[in-house]
């Protein structure tokens, strides 16, 4: 029997939506980076390795899917998207250093680290971080105090207040074990504070919002941070190194203080179902215009990888 085609029919237009998202970035992340002959050459080779092909692009997604709520212009998106593309793929290259997670394989390849060498990945998320504030800088993005705030929200969400003080607090727990409270704030930080500002410069790229508008998507990103952290604790001990491209159970191996390790798996996974229930009910307010959040927010929780 054929299936019926209508319940299919939203998923289908989600995926090509995202495929669509996913191209255009990574296009513009190619323009956007040095090229790779540019001097020095095998720092911006180091660079565009860890920065091209490959990745979900959850952030870029989430910040063109906020933008959809406030009719924000494309070009802006793809600027704001790349730039937060940069300083994910900056933490990710010092997330896996010896000295931090000490990782071999990330999407699928080998580390920039067991590719370039050490002090050229060290650079390599330097200079990333940096390329994304350039980007960020860039003439006619739009009115300048609103340039100045998307500066200020990427900063921020960058910075010792946010994925930098999520990784300390992340480094410092190794072996000791967390309270819940704790890991709650861990892991808003090192994850939740980029995947809230994915959201909040979607805003900014478009007309601006009510207040109560504004409250109910930070609510949204906040849970959506939070649940993206929890699905990828399940996945690091529930799904295997191939599907993962990265090493599968280094984060529980290692001691690490994760939510499975905390509550258990099947725990961990109810509190991630009950992370996507709040943030769709908090997009509640905006109808059918937050259509593609609540398509992402299960595109998050059902993940593989
Ligand atoms: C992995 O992030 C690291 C975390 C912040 C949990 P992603 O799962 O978004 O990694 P890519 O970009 O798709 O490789
Ligand atoms: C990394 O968290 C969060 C970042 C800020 C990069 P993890 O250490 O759990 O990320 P993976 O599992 O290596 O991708
Ligand atoms: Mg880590
Ligand atoms: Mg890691
Ligand atoms: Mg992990």
């Amino acid at each position: 029997m054929t299936a019926p085609l209508a319940p299919e029919a939203p998923r289908l237009a989600f995926q090509e939506w995202m495929a669509a998202v996913q191209e255009r970035v990574e296009k513009a992340l190619a323009r956007h980076l040095p090229s790779a002959e540019a001097i020095p050459a095998r720092l911006h080779q180091a660079m565009r390795y860890s920065c091209l092909n490959g990745g979900k692009r959850v952030r870029p997604l989430l910040a063109f899917a906020a933008g959809e709520i406030c009719a924000a212009g494309e070009e802006k998106l793809e600027t704001a998207a790349c730039a937060l593309e940069m300083i994910h793929a900056y933490s990710l290259v010092h997330d896996d250093l010896p000295c931090m997670d000490n990782d071999l394989l990330r999407r699928g390849r080998p580390t920039c680290h067991v590719e370039f060498g050490e002090a050229t990945a060290l650079l390599a998320g330097d200079a990333l971080q940096t390329q994304a504030f350039l980007l960020l800088a860039r003439e006619n993005l739009g009115a300048p105090n609103i340039q100045l705030e998307m500066l200020r929200c990427l900063a921020h969400a960058s910075g010792s207040l946010g994925m930098a003080g999520g990784q300390a607090i992340d480094l410092d727990a190794v072996g000791r074990a967390l309270e819940l409270p704790e890991l709650e704030l861990m892991h808003a930080l090192k994850t939740g504070a980029l995947i809230r500002a994915s959201v909040t410069l979607g805003i900014l790229c478009g007309e601006r919002l009510p207040d109560e508008a504004r409250l109910a998507l930070e609510r949204f990103s906040k849970r959506a941070g939070l649940l993206f952290q929890v699905v990828d604790d399940i996945l690091d001990c529930t799904a295997s190194t191939a599907t993962l491209g990265k090493t599968a159970g280094k984060d529980s191996a290692a001691d690490k203080p994760t939510y499975v390790g905390l509550m258990g798996l099947e725990r961990a996974r109810e509190f991630a179902g009950q992370l996507r229930e709040e943030a769709i009910e908090s997009l509640e307010p905006f109808g059918d215009g937050a259509r593609r959040l609540i398509e992402l927010t299960d595109f998050i929780t059902r993940r593989r990888f």
